[in-house]
């Protein structure tokens, strides 16, 4: 399918939630690597240039084809909306002013619309936006004229409907923009003229049929995780050709959370997967990550354990002979972040770790015996898709879980540090990661003694002290006392937060209040007592799809449950409720 709109990817994560909130309003999307040629965007209706971490004054900072927004070009090239970076770059390639921001903006700001112009057409009054931007513009370029500003940000939008050219600084595409909808279908129906052409249920007969072609008379097997993604894969597989020809192996690495092998079998049991089978490879990822700290390190050791691990299994099995081929359930995003052969290596910032490095996957890959037939869909769309086929909702409404399992969510460090008291809060040591305007960092978190009154607190408080990106409440235990201890990847430690997730994730589903949850990792930080060396992170999330998160409280009489059992658990001393939102925070802690 030829998209109507493509998004220009300028390295920001959210380029994806663009073309998903267009596919949304019916219309299809594709995301293109921001340098595209203007010459191969003719055919799109519309492009819309998306937000990225980079400032316009960077070296090697991304750019699009001038062509695509030069007086010269125009008009019969597609309409353009630039998106916050995408706005800083619009204003900067036709002689605008772009300031160069020290600390940014992130969160919650209010727009105030002086022009309605066709980009704010049905919207009135003070509108609530979400921004995440370091850099502005000061001043517009020549025959623009200015739609809107925030108290922080006097240019907040800019159109040239002459040249049919918009651009706004907050993110139409995140929900807390609250008439981001409305401006996306203004661009997309009232500039751009698309009609709606996109429906993902009605793709399930034509990828059926594209397996069965794929296939011929050749076997598939996968490697499953228990996910929503490789398991709607596999059931559309075994749709397309039957029980006997689809097999699946699923890896038990010792790093995933209780229960969950159990689990994984007994749902592929009940979609009549004959050819199911769990290889137990716990005692190969310990080994390797015994005595591991750095985060990033422990992903690449995974990483390189699933290689080794993917490997024997297709020499046992004898997958890699000629009647068989691999089906994976990479969804569209993938396609793009590791660099699939679709439109090449994309600039989004490659936050996952991919395991398609394994010789024997490359040498099918290379001999294209592979089939990935959910690679056009973004994954509310497979969801989608997985109730059509009637996949258990329980299935398809688990929360995500990372790759690398708890391993990622079990912080370890070699020092042993202690917690300063400050006017705001406790400092701790304990590095977590943050996404600031999308540039991972890792610093120390800064840990208060009671809630704030206000939800927007974590954020204003990291806002201005800068030096921290996560704020932590205390629940249960004495920061005076406590200590950052050394820790490694232990059998107990992982024991431990297992223990711990299982209690929170039992009392969560009891209570209800799972249901309102996107995401709830519990983390296992080394911050206790000798006796009791580790912490608990509680991290309850609302998002539409990771890419942002608002922290949730969790009502008090749950929270004061899960405490008491929590606090039972061997080694734990403490008990903390992150309160930080994404952006700032990332939702996980490494
Ligand atoms: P962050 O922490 O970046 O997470 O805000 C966004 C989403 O991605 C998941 N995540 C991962 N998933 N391998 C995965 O398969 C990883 O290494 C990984 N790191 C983060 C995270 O759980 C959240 O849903």
């Amino acid at each position: 399918m030829r998209p109507q709109i493509t998004v220009l990817d300028a390295g920001g994560q959210y380029c994806h939630l663009i073309a998903r909130k267009v596919r949304e309003l019916g219309v299809y999307a594709e995301v293109a690597p921001s340098e595209t040629h203007a010459s191969e965007l003719l055919s799109a209706k519309g492009v819309i240039i998306s937000g990225g971490p980079s400032s316009v004054y960077d070296s090697g900072s991304p750019t699009i084809d001038r062509a695509l927004i030069a007086q010269e070009f125009r008009p019969e090239s597609p309409a353009v909306l630039g998106i916050c970076y995408g706005q800083q770059l619009i204003a900067y390639l036709l002689g605008g002013n772009v300031q160069k921001g020290l600390k940014g903006e992130y969160g919650l700001a209010h727009l105030e619309i002086a022009h309605q112009g066709t980009l704010f057409a049905g919207i009135t009054g003070r509108q609530q936006v979400w921004m995440s931007h370091r850099d502005l513009v000061a001043g517009a370029p020549d025959g623009f004229s200015v739609l809107g500003s925030t108290e922080t940000c006097s240019i907040a939008s800019i159109e040239n409907p002459a040249e049919r050219i918009f651009a706004v600084q907050f993110h139409p595409e995140v929900v807390h923009t609250l008439c981001g909808r409305q401006v996306l279908e203004n661009f997309v129906f009232g500039v751009c003229g698309c009609e709606k052409d996109w429906d993902p249920t009605g793709q399930i007969a034509l990828v059926e049929e594209q397996i069965r072609e794929t296939a011929g008379d050749r076997r598939v097997f996968f490697f499953v995780s228990g996910g929503v993604d490789s398991t709607v894969a596999y059931t559309l597989c075994l749709k397309a050709l039957g029980p006997d020809r689809v097999h699946g192996v699923y890896v038990d690495t010792g790093l995933m959370r209780e229960g969950e092998t159990e689990f994984v079998r007994d749902a592929f049991a009940k979609l009549g997967a004959t050819a199911f089978q769990v290889h137990d490879a716990k005692a190969t990822f310990l080994d390797a990550l015994a005595g591991v700290t750095d985060p990033e390190k422990k992903r690449h050791i995974i990483g390189e354990a699933f290689v080794t691990v993917q490997e024997q299994v297709l020499e046992s099995e004898h997958f890699l002979s000629g009647d068989w081929i691999l089906g994976q359930g990479t969804i569209y995003p993938d396609t793009i972040e590791s660099g699939g052969d679709k439109i090449g290596k994309g600039k989004a910032e490659v936050i996952k770790t991919h395991h398609n490095r394994v010789a024997g996957i490359q040498k099918l890959i290379a001999e294209q015996r592979i089939v990935e037939p959910l690679s056009s869909f973004y994954k509310d769309e497979v969801r989608e898709i997985g109730r059509e086929l009637g996949i258990d909702p329980a299935l398809l409404s688990r929360h995500p879980f990372p790759g690398p399992g708890l391993a990622i969510r079990c912080l370890c460090t070699t020092e042993t540090a202690a917690p300063q008291t400050t006017a705001d809060g406790w400092i701790v040591p304990i590095k977590s990661v943050g996404v600031q305007g999308d540039s991972r960092t890792y610093r120390p978190v800064i840990a208060l003694e009671a809630f704030p009154e206000s939800d927007e607190f974590a954020a204003d408080l990291i806002n201005r002290i800068g030096e921290v990106n996560r704020v932590v409440v205390r629940v249960h235990g004495d920061i005076s006392q406590f200590r950052v201890y050394p820790a490694t990847l232990t059998a107990t430690r992982l024991d431990r937060l297992r223990r711990v997730d299982a209690i929170v994730r039992n009392a969560s589903l009891a209570s209800g209040f799972d249901d309102t949850v996107w995401q709830f990792p519990v983390v296992l930080i080394p911050f206790g007592t000798p006796d009791k060396p580790d912490s608990v992170v509680l991290r309850p999330i609302h998002s539409v799809d990771g890419m942002t998160a608002n922290a949730i409280r969790i009502p008090d009489a749950l929270l004061s449950r899960m405490v008491e059992e929590v606090a039972l658990v061997e080694g734990v001393a403490g008990v903390f409720c992150d309160l930080t939102n994404k952006p700032p925070g990332t939702i996980e802690w490494e």
